[in-house]
């Protein structure tokens, strides 16, 4: 392809990385994409992220931000220092020495894979590559994808991986709205598509992170996401079913669990709730399903834990049902308050969150549903309706037929909320039975 030998574009390369003069294009300015693009500008890189959302261009070009765990100021502080812009347009690809792709990885109705976003970023990239590039894939997606979607459409027209293009995959795994982990300081995983690739990634993600992980092909750390993922989706449908065992039995899964965890060896807690939610656990595991499905292999753990943790919501609103049967009162007419709907704490995501299927189940047996969350003043459920947030006081807690705890954002006084409601059903198991009011009823996964 070119007059550089292999040996030359890889030293050209890791040399730009090195003294920071690379410049580095992120697809995607998502949750993901974002974060990783203020790290990179904030290591001296002169970052451009790519993404076909005007308004999120606009955002950052303002030095605005709408990722949680992004400050503002990060971002006006590399806009105005040069180190940051953003384009709708893919064309700065041109002269991008490294791109980086994080663009979404939804399931279809079906629940299959829809890598079209992938393959659109791609398609777009392929058309500006230039010799001495590299592309890592960060968006989670099944084993082989690097393989068959992205290097196929990379090297073609006398480009040749590992020589004068350099393919790598690196799964992000980071964890919205934790505040001890972060990506600088989660390990990173990273598969090459030959040794020249690795170490390049190696040297760029290792600007930006304390500690980087090879393994020995992009597939191993395809596999390595959705590994944990799936490990994650078992272990929670495992807590499922054992609530609803417990329940059947009239034991407390909490206790149980709370016990079972002082084993100082071989056991590591995972909690019930009201269903998977957000845009990795829920969705991940189904991709391996997917691909092994194609070569007739059944991931059965996958498929039961999607079985359990699906009916979640459902099986919440049958509780919920019994719990107000208990008070002689039907569903239908009783004023149900629902507090916290992103599908987890502290954070504004609303993704694959459970909160909507139990809103609309609750709404489809007739019941009054409201509710609170800190971070979500509205929300669009599936059926297309949109409802307000209220303001939290102690008036609607007494006025609620039942007070539903869905999402457990640190900032609730649960024993504020416990001594005011009539009766409170527990998803997440944070309140105090103790504290509840005299005469209140109190009932819990
Ligand atoms: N959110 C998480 O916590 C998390 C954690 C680990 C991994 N992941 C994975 O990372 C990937 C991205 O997730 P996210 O949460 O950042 O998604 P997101 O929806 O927040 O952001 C994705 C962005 O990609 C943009 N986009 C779509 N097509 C594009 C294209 N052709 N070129 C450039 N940009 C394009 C979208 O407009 C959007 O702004 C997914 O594969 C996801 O599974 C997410």
């Amino acid at each position: 392809m070119s007059d550089l030998n292999e040996a030359g574009w890889a030293e050209r390369l890791r040399q730009r990385i090195e003294d920071r003069s690379a410049n580095v294009c992120v697809m995607g300015l998502g949750y993901v994409g974002l974060p990783l693009a203020v790290l990179l500008g904030q290591a001296g890189f002169h970052v451009t992220g790519i993404d076909p959302d005007r308004e999120r261009c606009a955002a950052l070009l303002r030095g605005e931000s709408y990722v949680g765990d992004v400050p503002a100021d990060a971002i006006a502080a590399l806009t105005a220092s040069g180190h940051m812009d953003a384009s709708a347009d893919p064309e700065p690809l041109a002269r991008a020495d490294a791109v980086i792709i994080c663009v979404p990885t939804p399931l279809s109705k079906s629940k299959d894979p829809d890598i079209s976003y992938i393959v659109g970023a791609v398609e777009n990239l392929a058309r500006h590559r230039h010799p001495g590039m590299l592309v890592v894939l960060e968006s989670t997606t099944y084993p082989g994808t690097t393989e068959e979607i992205l290097m196929p459409r990379l090297a073609n027209d006398g480009f040749a991986i590992g020589e004068d293009i350099f393919v790598a995959y690196s799964p992000e795994r980071v964890d919205p709205g934790n505040r001890n982990y972060s990506i600088r300081n989660t390990p990173k995983v990273i598969g090459g598509a030959t040794p020249a690739c690795l170490s390049l990634a190696v040297a760029l993600y290792g600007s930006i992170v304390e500690q980087t992980v090879p393994v020995s092909s992009p597939a191993a750390a395809e596999m390595v996401k959705i590994l944990e993922n799936t490990y994650r989706a078992v272990n929670i449908g495992l807590a499922n079913e054992m609530a609803q065992i417990c329940q059947r039995i009239g034991l407390d899964v909490w206790e149980v669990i709370a016990a079972a965890s002082t084993k100082p060896f071989g056991f590591s807690p995972f909690y019930p709730g009201p269903g998977l939610g957000g845009h990795c656990i829920p969705i991940d595991p189904l991709y391996l399903t997917w691909k092994m499905r194609s070569l007739s292999v059944q991931t059965r753990f996958i498929e039961l834990a999607d079985v359990v943790n699906t009916d979640m919501p459902a099986y919440v609103v049958r509780r919920v049902q019994d719990a107000l049967n208990d008070i002689e009162r039907p569903l239908r007419g009783s004023r149900v308050l629902v507090l916290g709907v992103a599908y987890k704490p502290d954070v504004a995501d609303l993704r694959e969150s459970p909160a909507l299927t139990i809103i609309e189940l609750l709404q489809d047996r007739g019941a009054q549903v409201l509710y609170h969350d800190p971070f979500v003043h509205q929300l669009d459920l599936p059926g297309g309706e949109r409802l307000a947030g209220i303001e939290l006081a102690e008036e609607d807690l007494a006025l609620a037929d039942c007070v539903l705890v869905h999402t457990a954002h640190s900032s609730y006084d649960w024993g504020w909320v416990a001594r005011n409601a009539r009766l409170v059903f527990d998803t997440r198991g944070v309140i105090q039975p103790g504290e509840v009011a005299n005469g209140a009823l109190y009932y819990r996964l």
